[in-house]
C-alpha cells in the first residue's frame, strides 16, 4: 500500500516538471506502460491473499485512473493532435443494416395488391377447433379427405368439435368471417399453419399460406379468374404469364379448381386451391346457400416466396441463418 501512495506521489510531481510531449510520453510508459511501475503492481495483485486482493486492487486501479487523467490533460495542454492521430480520409466503418424477411416482403406485397383490388385483410386464430378447421368447411369427422391435412392435435381433455388443434390451412377464418359479417365483401386471410409431416426441400411442417374469400348475391367463377390473373400479374410484373385452370376437389368448394402459372418458356407450377364455396360450408356460417354464393381460394405464400425469389430449399426460412436473409 505504501509503495502504491509513493508511486503515486512520485509520478504526479515528476508530471509537473514534464517539459514537452516526449518527456510526457516516457512517463506514461514508465508508470503505465506494458511494463511501468503501476502496471507491475497491478499484475502482482493475483499473488496477495483475497482479502487484502481486494483492498489494493481498488487503490491501484484508483491510482491508475488518477495518473492516466493527469497525463490526458497534459497532452492537451500540449496540443491536440498529440495523442490520438485523426485520420479523415480511412474509410468509416460499415453501419449494418437489418433486413426484411423474404416471406414479410412477399405478404407485404399481397396485402399491397388485394388492398388496391378491395379486399380487406383479416387474422384468425393458430389454434383452432375441429369445428372450423374440419365439419364446418364440409370435413365432417368420418371423411376421408381429412386424411390430406395431417393434424397436430392437441391434449387438452376438451370433446367433441370443441377439440383445440393446431389449423392445417387457412380456411377456418372463412366461416369465423361470415359468423360476424354480411355479404357482400371480399376479404384476404394471410397467416401460420401446420402440418403433421415429414419435412424436404418443398415441405415444411409449419408455413405461410393465405386465404381469399368473396361472397355476394352473383359472384362467379368469372370474378375469381379476374381477380387471381390481376392478383399473379401485379405479383410477378415485368415477367410474361400464362395461366392454367384445372378441375380439382377440395371438400368445402364446388366446383373445385387449381390454378398453374408459367413462365414463358418455362414448365407449369401448380400455384393454389380454389372453387366456388360449398353449401355447406354457407349453411354451416348460417347463410342461406340460396341467396348468396362466393369463391374461395388459398395460397402458399412460402412457394410464392420460393418462387419470386428463386429459394432452393424452404426450410431456408425458417432456419434463422443471417446469410439467407442478407441477400433480400
Ligand atoms: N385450404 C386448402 C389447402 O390448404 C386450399 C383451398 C382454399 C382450396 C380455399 C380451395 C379453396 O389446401
Amino acid at each position: 500500500m505504501a509503495d502504491l501512495i509513493d508511486i503515486e506521489k512520485k509520478a504526479l510531481k515528476e508530471l509537473q516538471e514534464v517539459k514537452n510531449k516526449d518527456n510526457l510520453e516516457s512517463l506514461r510508459i514508465k508508470y503505465l506502460g506494458r511494463k511501468g511501475e503501476l502496471t507491475l503492481v497491478l499484475r502482482s495483485l493475483k499473488d496477495l491473499p483475497e482479502g487484502e486482493r481486494k483492498k489494493m486492487g481498488a487503490k491501484a486501479n484508483q491510482v491508475k485512473e488518477k495518473l492516466q487523467q493527469a497525463i490526458d490533460e497534459k497532452f492537451l495542454e500540449f496540443g491536440q493532435e498529440s495523442k490520438i492521430d485523426i485520420d479523415i480520409t480511412r474509410p468509416g466503418h460499415k453501419a449494418k443494416r437489418g433486413r426484411i424477411h423474404p416471406l414479410t416482403l412477399v405478404e407485404r406485397d399481397i396485402r399491397r395488391i388485394f388492398l388496391s383490388l378491395n379486399f380487406s385483410v383479416i387474422e384468425g386464430p393458430e389454434l383452432e377447433t375441429e369445428f372450423y378447421n374440419f365439419d364446418a368447411l364440409n370435413l365432417p369427422d368420418w371423411h376421408p379427405a381429412r386424411e390430406a391435412w395431417d393434424t397436430y392435435w392437441i391434449k387438452d381433455g376438451k370433446k367433441d368439435k370443441d377439440k383445440l388443434l393446431l389449423r392445417t390451412h387457412t380456411s377456418p377464418v372463412q366461416v369465423r368471417f361470415m359468423e360476424q359479417h354480411k355479404p357482400p365483401f371480399q376479404i384476404i386471410v394471410p397467416g401460420r399453419v401446420f402440418r403433421y409431416e415429414a419435412t424436404d426441400a418443398t415441405h415444411e411442417d409449419d408455413f405461410y399460406q393465405f386465404e381469399g374469400l368473396m361472397v355476394g348475391k352473383d359472384i362467379n367463377m368469372a370474378h375469381f379468374k379476374y381477380v387471381i390473373t390481376k392478383f399473379f400479374e401485379e405479383f410477378f410484373k415485368g415477367q410474361e404469364i400464362e395461366f392454367r385452370f384445372r378441375p380439382s376437389y377440395f371438400p368445402f368448394v364446388e366446383p373445385g379448381i387449381e390454378v398453374d402459372v408459367r413462365f414463358k418458356g418455362g414448365e407449369w407450377l401448380e400455384m393454389l386451391g380454389a372453387g366456388m364455396v360449398h353449401p355447406h360450408v354457407f349453411e354451416a356460417a348460417h347463410y342461406n346457400p340460396r341467396e348468396y354464393q362466393g369463391f374461395a381460394f388459398g395460397v402458399g405464400i412460402d412457394r410464392l416466396a420460393m418462387i419470386k425469389y428463386k429459394i432452393p430449399d424452404v426450410r431456408l426460412s425458417y432456419s434463422g441463418d443471417l446469410r439467407f436473409i442478407n441477400q433480400f
